[in-house]
């Protein structure tokens, strides 16, 4: 099972400390007000929610954070992650963070049981990404939110000015060799191809937004029809 760790060349801990470092500009100000506006509305005051490939747990810190009551849940393949989730002190609801291949292995779940399940950054490393969808539908309860933010499609150009430039990779040449390894699986998939999984899948997308200029946030809701 490819990993960004394994292709890229970061070990565990890098990618980890990465993560931690990043999270601020990637759940910024503009994030939330999209999730104020566009997902916080479908959601009770006690949620059960999922995040699948939760990194650090730092989601997960900031909605326990928003919703004391909520039962969180993290779910992650790489172990150096799933330690640090463990060990974040919450002033908010905790979530219960475990290790789990979202490739292999079921959601521990029961069907129809959570109001919000989301997916950062990690989607477009998976191989095969409808069996993963069946099962995210499988566990959201009808009316329940997919919150799928993912990277867009850029150009080659663009992407290793940002690694370079935005990521401060220092060493060119292990910025090129990391960039080369890494563009064709963050470049992989275009806002419409993210459109036309979610509805192969069985979900309608109800709002979108482009973060930055090569992610791009979706709202999609079960496909009552289906
Ligand atoms: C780029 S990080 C994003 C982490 C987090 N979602 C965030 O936005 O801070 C991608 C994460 O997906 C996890 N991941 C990759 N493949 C996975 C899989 N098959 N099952 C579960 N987690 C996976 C990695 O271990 C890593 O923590």
């Amino acid at each position: 099972m490819p990993t960004h760790q394994s292709i890229g060349g970061a070990t565990d801990e890098q990618l980890l400390q990465r993560m931690v470092a990043t999270h601020a500009e990637r759940f910024g100000e503009e994030f939330w007000q999209f999730f104020t506006a566009s997902v916080a509305p479908h959601l009770p005051s006690s949620p059960t929610i999922v995040d699948l490939g939760c990194g650090p747990a730092l989601f997960l810190k900031d909605l326990g954070e928003r919703y004391p009551a909520a039962a969180l849940y993290g779910y992650d393949v790489t172990p150096a992650m799933v330690e640090h989730g463990r060990a974040l002190a919450c002033t908010g609801a905790k979530p219960v963070v475990a290790l789990l291949d979202a490739t292999m292995e079921p959601l521990p779940h029961a069907a129809g049981s959570a109001h919000l399940i989301g997916m950062s950054s990690v989607l477009h490393v998976i191989d095969e990404p409808l069996p993963v969808l069946a099962e995210i539908r499988r566990v959201l309860r009808p009316g329940g939110v997919f919150l799928l933010n993912d990277w867009i499609r850029q150009p080659l150009a663009d992407y290793l000015a940002w690694r370079r430039d935005v990521m401060g990779e220092e060493d060119e040449a292990e910025c090129l060799r990391r960039g080369f390894r890494l563009f064709p699986v963050h470049s992989k998939y275009t806002t419409e191809d993210w459109l036309w999984l979610l509805g192969q899948a069985g979900f309608a997308v109800r709002h979108r937004a482009r973060m930055r200029p090569a992610h791009e946030v979706f709202v999609a809701v079960p496909d009552g029809n289906r």
